[in-house]
């Protein structure tokens, strides 16, 4: 596969999403589609160093920079009000106990990906000498996130809606849209 048909940013131009459920899917679609490009990456074959550096700058970008915002989602937005609402042992805070544990497993994986895409964005003749753990890392990426997203989107998303009167819900969601909003330029303090 040619990087250059690969979308190196993907959802960019989408719209705003109306649910936090929305927005938290759109963020496994992308997480998804980068493991992807990472796994293209990992077996990839005649591409330019040029292409092999503007994908492992992508990968980079989107797990150093987006991943520990849906985390924060998941950990600070979903899972506080999840414990402080059901009661011990019930289904979803089970399942929300999980998925805390596994985001550990997961920025392990993840801080063993930067560490290659780095590499390749600044040594991108390194790519044949690096494939053999780019390949071993994104795999296991694959195998982890597989479990991981499932359990979110089959146990915990649906939940939601049933969990949490409506304005908590606008609550949550305006929280996640206030984690992405870039911080306010600091040139008003320079007067
Ligand atoms: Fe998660
Ligand atoms: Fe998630």
């Amino acid at each position: 596969m040619r990087f250059s048909r690969i979308d190196l940013n993907p959802g960019s131009g989408e719209p705003a999403a109306n649910s936090p459920q929305e927005l938290l899917l759109g963020c496994h679609a992308r997480i998804r589609h980068y493991i992807q490009l990472g796994r293209t990456l990992a077996s990839a074959r005649g591409v330019s160093e040029a292409e092999v550096a503007d994908a492992a700058a992508a990968i980079f970008r989107y797990f150093s920079l987006a991943l520990p915002m849906h985390e924060g989602d998941e950990n600070e937005t979903l899972y506080p009000r999840i414990c402080a609402s059901q009661p011990e042992g019930s289904l979803v805070l089970e399942a929300a106990e999980t998925m805390v544990e596994q985001h550990r497993a997961i920025n392990e994986l993840t801080a063993e990906l930067l560490a290659l895409c780095a590499t390749l964005d600044r040594t991108p003749n390194r790519l044949a000498q690096l494939a053999p753990n780019l390949d071993h890392v994104t795999r296991a990426m694959e195998q982890v996130f597989g479990a991981h997203l499932h359990l979110e989107e089959t146990v915990i998303f649906p939940a939601l809606a049933d969990l949490f009167p409506p304005e908590v819900i606008t609550e949550m969601l305006n929280e996640m849209n206030d984690r992405r909003r870039p911080p306010r330029s600091g040139l008003h303090l320079v007067q």
